[in-house]
């Protein structure tokens, strides 16, 4: 059957889209809108035209995987244009997500109306593109410039109400009856003499014509945020010129940097992250019959700064949960942090007063583990010492009903070990999240040498459900993210004792496209995280920093010095602290370019990610990507660790590892299947 087919509706014509799961814009459909435009086109007993899809959603977008292939017409402008110069007024009908060339598309219809769920966005920028079928000339003209920019730069959708506010959409439905309410649309507007054409307004863009330098504010505003990517820039020349040209010129500047981003490394790096998220959530040797066991009570151990954090997560998906702590201090004092960030959340307008009251009345806080005795999951976020970990793992074993999950959130720890302390080894996962964990995206999910794929697609499903991007990780010390850190921090404490300065570590990764690097995020967390002035040996730099009242950030000094808006600045008492070690290290001192530092950070990385992978830790490679861009500020231009490695070369990798072989030291060894890859001249991806 054609993924297009055409209804008549007395004077309307239909044109429906059924090409699921998302109703991408690949060729048969572009065709099929071509199609349906030139039938209404020839028909004069037809006199309006609707546009809508069947199944979850209007078209989500141009089809990605048509990208890098040779064009087969007709090109999506090509069909946009011909929708808007159809003489005969065209309605699009939305639901679902409008987004990227399907809101180009409904751009290019004369009116558009949506149900209240409807999403509106043009995501490209996410893509590491712009939009390219016309949208960031229609959007200004249609939104205003403004909204136009905020929506093109960020990617980031509006609802229906917003789309009304703004002028995107000229209706808003009733959910159940799209279709009819647009035919009745279509009716309505079919004799009206002239109808409004996107492409031919002026009225919205006026004012930024006459105000140019809302382009230079909205970059000054945005700087910090779209350091290193090029498609924001290019979507923000390209409304510019929505503003400063006629639209065949602005249309075809829109062409031209698409091209040029489509055909670069960001694009491809962020379109492989597109679908190694969408990769990470499938398990291998999963029967797809496998059954999933019903979550609809969570229980917590450990009311600290995890515990906490995961509570809210289920709290603000609508699940209760039983929330245990061994002291009453310590529990108040959990509880008070939940409430105080849902305050604040408020606060912003992000959330109401009454989803403050609703997600705590879900929250039960006790000293008695009995009161988990119903839960179908607990998580332990207690201390991370395995003598106490086993504890807890005996005793919820003995309380909590049988078929229920025990899950630990520890950072490096063998989940195996805690799961041989139970009668349900096959019951027994990690569920690693990241801090803060109610706003980090990252879970790993740890699979246990007995953990059972039933147990394993359910935490897979809650994930999704509280809005996690899950990767499944096997048993190792610090499974996926942190044993790749390892390497990393042992580089960076080693080149401060050979001369380089912390501030040119940290700024050979922010320059890299980090958001920090390693010495800013230890002050950020805390240099004490562990360290107690009792047991101190004074035995590294840090401690030494912690006994001279560094601690970081929160003492307003750490490797860095902070002002009262805690900016950092180079502290000349660190120099001093990290010379005297390097003098007592006897190793020679010298400068290092952000190259050589780079090198030195990031090629260890690459090399603990390969033998992950050999090991079968990870699934694939991507799974690596996604772990290290949600968990810890990789840049998403480069595409992440694994597929940045395959860009600049296996063979460069394993060359500088050579290279830097003696201060790597003797115990560093390569992977070999980063050597065998790259002496094969092949990729991790
Ligand atoms: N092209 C090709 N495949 C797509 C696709 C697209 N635009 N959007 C989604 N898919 C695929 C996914 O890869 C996934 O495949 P899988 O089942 O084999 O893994 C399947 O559709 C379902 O997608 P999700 O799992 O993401 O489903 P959700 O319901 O969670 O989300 C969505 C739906 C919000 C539409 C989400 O898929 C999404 O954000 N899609 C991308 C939207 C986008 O970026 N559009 C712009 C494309 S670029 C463009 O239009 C250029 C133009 O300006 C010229
Ligand atoms: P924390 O010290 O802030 O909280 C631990 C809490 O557990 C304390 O409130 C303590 O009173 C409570 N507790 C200890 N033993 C208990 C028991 N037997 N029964 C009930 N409650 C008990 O520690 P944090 O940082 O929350 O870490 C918890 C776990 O999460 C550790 O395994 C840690 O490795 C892991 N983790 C920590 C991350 C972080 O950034 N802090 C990140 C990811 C994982």
């Amino acid at each position: 059957m054609s993924v297009i087919t055409t209804q008549r509706h007395g004077e309307v014509l239909v044109i429906i889209s059924d090409n699921p799961p998302v109703n991408a814009l690949g060729q048969a459909v572009r065709a099929g809108l071509a199609a349906g435009i030139a039938e209404a086109a020839g028909d004069d007993a037809i006199k309006a035209v609707v546009i809508r899809c069947e199944g979850r959603t209007f078209f989500a977008g141009a089809d990605i995987t048509e990208f890098g292939k040779p064009p087969v017409g007709p090109s999506l402008p090509e069909v946009v244009d011909a929708i808007e110069q159809c003489r005969k007024p065209v309605v699009a009908a939305i639901h679902g997500t409008a987004l990227g060339g399907g809101l180009e598309v409904a751009l290019g219809c004369h009116y558009r109306i949506a149900i209240p769920s409807a999403k509106l966005g043009l995501p490209e920028v996410k893509l590491g593109l712009l939009p390219g079928a016309g949208g960031t000339q229609r959007l200004p003209r249609v939104a205003g410039v403004a909204d136009a920019l905020t929506m093109i730069v960020s990617g980031n959708p509006v609802t229906a109400a917003r789309a009304l506010e703004i002028g995107l959409v000229d209706r808003v439905a009733d959910a159940g009856s799209l279709a009819d309410a647009a035919i009745a649309f279509a009716r309505e507007v079919a004799g009206a003499a002239g109808h409004p054409v996107s492409s031919l307004r002026t009225d919205r863009i006026a004012e930024a014509a006459n105000h140019p330098q809302v382009f230079d504010k909205f970059i000054a505003e945005n700087s910090r945020k779209l350091h290193g990517f090029d498609a924001p820039k290019a979507c923000i020349e390209a409304v510019r010129a929505a503003v400063e040209l006629p639209f065949e010129q602005g249309v075809k500047l829109e062409r031209d940097l698409f091209m040029k981003l489509v055909s670069g490394t960001q694009s491809r790096a962020m379109r492989h992250l597109f679908f190694a998220e969408r990769q990470a959530a499938k398990i291998d040797g999963i029967p797809a019959d496998t059954p999933v066991i019903d979550i609809a009570r969570v229980g917590i151990l450990g009311a600290g700064t995890m515990g906490g954090g995961i509570a809210m997560n289920f709290l603000s998906a609508g699940l209760p949960v039983t929330l245990v702590e061994r002291e009453q201090a310590a529990l108040d004092r959990g509880v008070a942090t939940i409430r105080k960030n849902y305050e604040r959340t408020a606060a912003r307008g992000r959330m109401t007063t009454e989803q403050v009251e609703q997600a705590m009345g879900l929250l039960t806080p006790t000293l008695d583990y009995g009161d988990l005795a119903d839960c179908d999951l607990v998580i332990e976020a207690v201390f991370e010492l395995m003598e106490i970990k086993k504890e807890v793992f005996r005793r919820l074993d003995g309380i909590v009903k049988p078929g229920a999950i025990l899950a630990s959130n520890t950072s490096y720890l063998n989940i195996d070990e805690m799961a041989a302390e139970t009668e349900r080894p096959e019951a027994v996962v990690g569920l690693h999240f990241f801090s803060p964990a109610n706003i980090m995206r990252l879970l790993e999910v740890v699979r246990g040498a007995s953990t059972s794929p039933s147990v394993l697609k359910t935490v897979m499903g809650l994930a999704k459900r509280i809005g996690k991007i899950a990767v499944v990780s096997g048993v190792c010390p610090g499974f996926i993210g942190n044993r790749m850190l390892s390497p990393r921090q042992t580089e960076a404490q080693k080149l401060l004792l050979e001369g380089a300065t912390p501030w040119e570590v940290d700024a050979a990764l922010t320059e890299f496209g980090f958001p920090m690097g390693p010495f800013q995020m230890a002050d950020l967390a805390g240099l004490d995280l562990g360290w107690t002035a009792e047991g101190s040996t004074s035995s590294t730099i840090r401690e030494v920093l912690c006994e001279r009242g560094r601690r970081g950030q929160k003492t307003s000094k750490g490797f860095y010095d902070y002002d009262e808006n805690r900016r950092g600045s180079p502290s000349p008492e660190t120099e001093t602290i990290i010379a005297d070690f390097a003098a007592k290290s006897g190793l020679p001192q010298r400068k290092f370019s952000g190259d050589e530092i780079r090198e030195r950070l990031l090629y260890p990385m690459i090399n603990e990610g390969a033998k992950i992978l050999e090991e079968g830790m990870a699934q694939r490679a991507s799974d690596i990507d996604i772990v290290w861009l949600n968990g810890y500020g990789w840049p998403a231009f480069t595409g992440g660790p694994m597929f940045w490695a395959d860009t600049i070369g296996l063979k460069v990798v394993l060359e500088g590892l050579a290279r830097h072989a003696r201060a790597l030291g003797p115990d560093f060894t390569v992977s070999s299947l980063l050597r065998s890859k790259a002496e094969a001249g092949e990729t991790f991806n």
